[in-house]
């Protein structure tokens, strides 16, 4: 059965606590998907280095990340669940691809020219080839399938494009992915500036919702959120940002269709939309909630199923390697 299943694989930094857009744009997929497909799934934890960051911080939230994908229902016994560094393959396959990549492909990147500007004083040369890190970690695993938020679309067309670019100087060698972004929640907008990306590194916390947060502190997050003076609760995200972004965390969190979300809401007014979009957050938040709380409490299973993952996904991985090398003609001692 294994060989006619398509593979998957996404990844996430472990740059801070997970929020609700990171759960709604991706790991809800990535729980959904695991059972049509070999799934991998990883803490990027090389990327989060192109920013600065603590040693100790960042050690601490490997491990949180980690468990936090447990408990958001990444099950490691169908899923191999891993952390990026522990897999060297994914530095070797970068380094290759750096030399398949063009410049001008990656000065396109606007996460780039993002991250540049706000991170002035260390532009970094990981920051620029960051792109070329991730397209390595997906065609590493010859992933036909990449589940992302709306922001990481232009870095899974620039995969696609080395991929192709590579087969067609080398031979066959890569599965040239898709992209898989949901039509609602791959875009959770700031509770505060909703024509903003909700974002953990938002300076102002009640932008956005974490998963840790506890129930009381969603609910006067989402009382304080954005609206608009219109009063009337309708989906249009260009004109009124605010209300939209709330109808698609309820929608999403709800099971709902964007059409019934409405009608739902239809003669009501913004206090019960904050309120019921507040219910419908707790109700998915309670239970990953709750199981974080109980794996933080287990690291020597975090460690143990970690190094299972990274072993798993080796493996896989090595394979890729030595077919590239051997492509490349980097196999001269066989
Ligand atoms: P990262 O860590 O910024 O985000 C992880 C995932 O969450 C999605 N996301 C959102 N979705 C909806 N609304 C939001 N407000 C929101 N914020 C974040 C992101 O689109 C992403 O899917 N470069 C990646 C990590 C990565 C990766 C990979 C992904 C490294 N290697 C290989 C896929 C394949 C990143 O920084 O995601």
């Amino acid at each position: 059965m294994e060989s006619v299943r398509k593979t998957v694989l996404s990844g996430i930094q472990p740059s801070g606590v997970l929020t609700l857009g990171n759960y709604l744009g991706a790991l809800k997929q990535w729980a959904q998907m695991q059972d049509d497909y070999l799934s991998l799934y990883m803490v990027a934890d090389l990327h989060s280095i192109t920013v600065r960051q603590e040693p100790a911080v960042l050690r601490r939230r490997i491990s949180e990340t980690y468990a936090l994908l447990l408990a958001c229902g990444i099950d490691p016994d169908r899923s191999i669940v891993f952390v990026q560094s522990q897999v060297p393959e994914h530095t070797q396959l970068s380094w290759i691809m750096n030399c398949i990549t063009y410049v001008g492909e990656l000065n396109r990147m606007t996460q780039f020219k993002d991250k540049s500007a706000k991170h002035a004083d260390n532009v970094n040369a990981g920051l620029f080839t960051y792109p070329v890190l991730m397209a390595s970690d997906i065609l590493l695993y010859q992933a036909h399938c990449v589940p992302v938020g709306a922001d990481q679309k232009q870095h899974v067309e620039l995969t696609r494009d080395v991929a192709t670019r590579f087969n067609n100087a080398y031979g066959e060698t890569f599965v040239v992915p898709e992209p898989y972004i949901p039509k609602f929640g791959a875009r959770i907008m700031s509770l505060q500036e909703p024509e903003k990306k909700m974002s953990k590194s938002d300076p102002n916390p009640n932008a956005f919702l974490l998963l840790t947060d506890d129930a009381d502190t969603v609910v006067r997050k989402l009382r304080r959120a954005v609206t608009d003076c219109e009063g009337v609760i309708a989906y249009d995200p260009e004109n009124r940002p605010g209300v939209s972004n709330l109808l698609t965390i309820y929608s999403v969190c709800a099971n709902m269709s964007m059409e019934d979300a409405q009608k739902h809401f239809d003669g009501l007014g913004y206090g019960a939309l904050k309120q019921e979009t507040a219910d419908a957050v707790n109700a998915v938040l309670d239970p990953i909630r709750e199981e974080y709380a109980r794996l933080l409490t287990d690291k020597a299973y975090l460690s143990e199923r970690m190094k299972d993952g990274a072993e798993k996904a080796s493996a896989i991985a090595r394979k890729t390697i030595r077919k590239v090398y051997r492509k490349v003609g980097l196999d001269c001692m066989r």
